[in-house]
């Protein structure tokens, strides 16, 4: 029987590109460019299935112009926020993600994010690097401790349950905001706000974890900044549009807001340039899951998605 035919539209793990080939018939250009709504459009009329990334947009007006050959989209992410999902589902177009494999690379880097806006990274590595450390006294570059302080998370999905984990072991007091409330022993101690206005009232560093939604998008404004301590820590690995950026730079020019760790931005790729003035925000280029291990398991759990499909299965990770 012959192979499907699918399209990787990015460059995936070797360990995932070699199992593609192997059981696939595979479209993929090692020149690594995000695919436009023509590229899209174009190829759902050469394959069965895509695996995208985020990169990807599957907006409605793009599904209305797909092929009926494309019968699966299996992503090669958790957020599915790039794809409509209704006008796929209208379509009759199967969608699945990747979620769980994520949650430990994603927490680690938000971890990082946690502590290099707390203990001024940025600016004690610049001072270092560039070689103008000719200075030290105990007043210089004192930071904000994690130990004991207050953490307040923000979607308690597979990344937001493993950066809790992980704070547990800094000492952290952990408390969440989440649709609804996690079993006790998901929950392992950590406090649960039914509203997220009393979660930011607590919480001395904020971390976000929930998806972009209609519902979410714009979540953190000016008003739900300025309910946070004086002096808080906000961390974002989730989506940037969660944020309002330009109400988090007055926040954080204005002092109440005493750093930003940031890996996803409004504009990707990008970011906000607006950012770059404060060594106080310390940011990554949206690389929260970029591990060896972690890219190979989300290009695994794709594939396991589309063999699922194309055995006449229901994939693990339908939406
Ligand atoms: C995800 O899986 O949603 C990450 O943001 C990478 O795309």
């Amino acid at each position: 029987m012959a192979k499907p035919t699918i399209w990787i539209t990015r460059t995936l793990s070797d360990a995932t590109l070699e199992r593609a080939n192997r059981d696939y018939d595979v479209i993929w250009d090692p020149a690594d460019k995000p695919g436009n709504a023509s590229d899209i459009i174009g190829m759902s009329a050469k394959v069965d299935g895509i695996i995208p990334c985020h990169s990807e947009h599957f907006s409605a007006d793009v599904v209305a112009q797909l092929d009926p050959r494309l019968k699966i989209v299996a992503n090669h992410s958790v957020g599915v926020d790039h794809c409509d999902l209704v006008a796929l589902a209208d379509k009759g177009i199967v969608v699945t993600n990747t979620p769980g494999v994520l949650s430990d690379a994603t927490a680690e880097l938000a971890m990082m994010l946690m502590l290099c806006a707390a203990r001024h990274a940025v600016e004690g590595d610049r001072i270092v690097r560039s070689g103008a450390w000719d200075f030290w006294s105990p007043a210089f570059l004192v930071g904000k401790q994690l130990t004991g302080a207050r953490l307040g998370i923000v979607g308690m999905g597979g990344v937001g349950r493993a950066f809790a984990r992980k704070a547990r072991g800094f000492d952290m007091e952990i408390h969440y905001h989440n649709r609804s409330r996690l079993a006790p022993d998901e929950e392992a101690g950590a406090i649960y706000h039914a509203d997220l206005d009393e979660l930011l009232a607590v919480s001395d560093f904020l971390s976000l974890h929930c998806p972009a939604t209609p519902q979410t998008i714009g979540l953190m404004n000016a008003a739900r900044l300025a309910q946070l301590p004086q002096g808080a820590v906000v961390v974002n690995t989730a989506r940037g549009n969660l944020i309002d950026e330009a109400a988090l730079v007055q926040a954080v020019e204005s002092g109440h807001i005493a750093a930003a760790g940031l890996d996803c931005f409004i504009t990707e790729p990008g970011g906000n340039h607006a950012f770059a003035a404060f060594e106080n925000i310390v940011m990554m280029p949206h690389v929260g899951s970029a591990t060896i291990k972690t890219r190979d398991a989300m290009g695994f759990k794709a594939l396991d998605n589309l063999d699922a499909f194309f055995r006449g299965d229901t994939p693990p990770d339908r939406l």
